[in-house]
């Protein structure tokens, strides 16, 4: 039996330099940008700290974490992946817009559904793509109208275009159903529109919802997945991109025309495949138990919030309505020292909204739940209501 992983004490979190802990002043508890308040798992841990005792730091000599990845999507959701048809990439970011670029044209449109991970615009804009939105419906969940009518568009006069699906969608956690997915695929069809799909959240499921591959309904699709999200491994990246079985695009990927994942990053995803499921398991129950607990923090403090319980991903929505004008996360800071991602970012349908990590301990959250009242009060008191600041 392990743990709960999420059990580190805030006086230890704080030492951490990585960007959650170190961009926001220390007085300020941060919420925000996806790391997980955890250890490492203790085989990633080990596999890793025999990598550093033994100076094993070159570039990768192979690639284990692609079969480890085709074994671990077997089990874990009855997919069978073509090793043949997997690549790593450096990361999924690297891994999409690569693919997207390959499926589109200079200037060309990538669809997307915000509100929605906001490098999903910067870096395919920096790409010379652009980006039209087929926003998610109020209840977060794919809007089929919206995304045929965006088709139609995109691709009018004959133009190439492209889309990226998140499944599970960052933010808000919607885990996207075989049927939506089959219309989704449906569509591309008609509209020679090929789908990326960025899977990184897949393995953070909960057990009312049931992650469908997107290649399982659309064999021209893309897909991305990495360890980097479940097992907190940011810091040193690796991904992958798997080819549907009549995929186009995905054949460049082999010419290796960018760097390839780190050496650590491939031992560590390795590590987390194969023998990171008891932790995974410890880890789930964990934000399985704090995405009930956020919901009823929500009602007891801050009862004019909206929270959508989320189906996947520690990476959860508010909806603050007009209480805290379009940007509530920076009210929360000035206001209650507390740190969320501002709804604005991910584009439309975030105004009003801000994003919560709930990837740590039910003594962090309890205490976030208290600040982002206090800056609810503290903002009214000065003012700050029906405000757009
Ligand atoms: C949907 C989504 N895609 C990609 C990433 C980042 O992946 P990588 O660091 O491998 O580029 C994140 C990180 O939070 C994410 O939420």
């Amino acid at each position: 039996m392990i743990a709960d992983p999420f059990s580190v004490p805030l006086d230890r979190l704080r030492t951490r330099t990585s960007a959650k802990w170190r961009h926001y002043e220390p007085d300020v508890l941060p919420l925000w940008v996806a790391e997980m308040d955890v250890d490492l798992a203790d085989p990633i841990r080990e596999a890793l700290e025999a990598a550093v005792r033994d100076g094993d730091l070159g570039y990768p000599g192979s690639t284990p974490y692609v079969p480890a990845f085709v074994d671990f999507a077997r089990r874990a959701w009855g997919w069978e992946v073509d090793d043949a048809r997997v690549t790593p990439v450096s990361s999924v970011i690297e891994g999409y817009v690569d693919a997207l670029v390959e499926l589109t044209d200079a200037g060309g449109e990538v669809i997307i559904n915000p509100p929605v991970y906001p490098p999903f615009f910067l870096y395919l804009r920096q790409a010379g793509r652009a980006i039209r939105e087929a926003p998610l419906g109020k209840d977060l969940r794919l809007d089929l109208e919206s995304i045929e009518r965006a088709m139609a568009e995109a691709t009018a006069g004959g133009r190439r275009a492209a889309y990226l699906l998140c499944n599970p969608h960052n933010p808000g956690g919607t885990v996207h159903t075989r049927e939506e997915l089959e219309a989704l695929a449906a569509l591309s069809q008609r509209y020679g529109v090929r789908v990326v799909s960025d899977e990184i959240h897949a393995p953070i499921v909960y057990p009312d919802a049931t992650f469908v591959p997107y290649l399982e309904v659309d064999p021209t699709g893309m897909a991305l997945h990495a360890a980097s999200k479940a097992w907190n491994l940011a810091a040193i990246p690796a991904a992958l991109l798997v080819g549907g079985p009549e995929s186009e695009g995905f054949e460049s990927h082999r010419a290796g025309k960018h760097h390839g994942p780190t050496h650590l990053g491939t031992i560590a995803q390795t590590a987390a495949y194969q023998h990171g499921g008891e932790w995974l398991e410890a880890m789930l129950a964990g934000l399985d138990r704090n995405r009930f607990l956020v919901r009823d923090l929500v009602a007891e403090h801050a009862p004019q919030v909206r929270y959508t319980v989320p189906e996947g991903t520690y990476l959860t929505w508010l909806d603050f309505g007009q209480l805290l004008g379009d940007e509530p996360a920076n009210v929360l800071i000035d206001h209650g020292r507390v740190a969320l991602n501002n709804g604005p970012y991910f584009g439309t349908g975030g105004a009003g909204h801000a994003r919560l990590n709930i990837a740590t301990s039910p003594a962090i959250l309890e205490e976030a739940a208290r600040r982002i009242a206090t800056g609810i009060a503290r903002a009214q008191d000065a003012g700050l209501s029906q405000v757009s600041v």
